[in-house]
This record gives structure tokens, sequence and C-alpha cells, in this order.
């Protein structure tokens, strides 16, 4: 299946907009997160949030090269007052980012935009550091 580049900007900006309320879900369920033995969990969601706003920085800066207007507006966010769903919600999140951090790889190599390519594999291999400290924390 082609794409052309007009269609993978505007991918690229829901990508974007998932990477705010990633950020803001992280900081929040940091926040609420309860439990002596959730400490280093809570510390690594922290340090989710800080990168989740590196992605979104990458990915503006890679829209507005490619003459598209970086969105400004936030996906879905999912709160809950139970430490183990706060840790399915960002776990789901995270696999979700995955498939479409795979799917956008392919799609920039079709159009032959290898650094972009680059910069998605590079937050590809963080999402998936994501999800193992999740699935870690979740037992899995
Ligand atoms: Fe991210
Ligand atoms: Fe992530």
């Amino acid at each position: 299946m082609s794409i052309d580049l007009t269609t993978l900007v505007d991918l690229l900006n829901r990508d974007l907009e998932l990477e705010y309320s990633a950020a803001i879900q992280y900081i929040n369920h940091a926040a609420v997160m309860t439990g002596a033995e959730n400490g280093d969990l809570i510390k690594e969601l922290k340090i989710h949030a800080n990168e989740e706003i590196q992605h979104a920085m990458l990915l503006a800066d890679q829209i507005d090269y490619f003459d598209g207007s970086p969105s400004v507006a936030v996906g879905a966010i999912n709160v809950s007052d139970d430490n183990r769903e706060m840790m399915r919600q960002d776990l789901a999140g995270e696999e979700d980012a995955i498939n479409r951090y795979k799917v956008r790889i392919d799609q920039a190599e079709q159009l032959k935009e290898f650094a972009l390519s680059q910069q998605l594999r590079t937050i590809l291999a963080m999402e998936q550091e994501h999800a193992m400290d999740l699935k870690q924390a979740l037992g899995k």
C-alpha cells in the first residue's frame, strides 16, 4: 500500500497529539499512584513523561520540515484511581504507539525519507523500553 507525503504528515500529527496525551497521562499517573512498592515505577513514569515530550518535539520538527503545521491538539487521556489500572492504561498506550511507529517507519521508507525513519526508530526503541517497564511492574 503506497502513501503520499501529505497523508504521512497527517498521520505524524495524530502521533504528535498522542505524544502530548501520553506525557500528560504519565504526569497524572505519577502523581496519583500510591504505595511504597510502586516508588521505583513512579520515578520511571516521570522519566517517561519527559521522554514523551522529547518525542513530541522530534515529531513537531519533522512535521515542520515537511511543511506541515504541527498540531497542538491533545489525544485521549486515561485516568483511574487504581494503581494497576493506571499501569494497564499506560501499557495499552505504549503498545498502540509501538504498532503505530512500526507502520510509520515503513511508510517513511516507502517515501525514501530515511532521516524521518531514523528518528521514528529512535522513538520506537524508547516506546519498547517504556512498555517493558510497565510489563515488569504488572508482573507480565
Ligand atoms: Fe513517545
Ligand atoms: Fe512511551
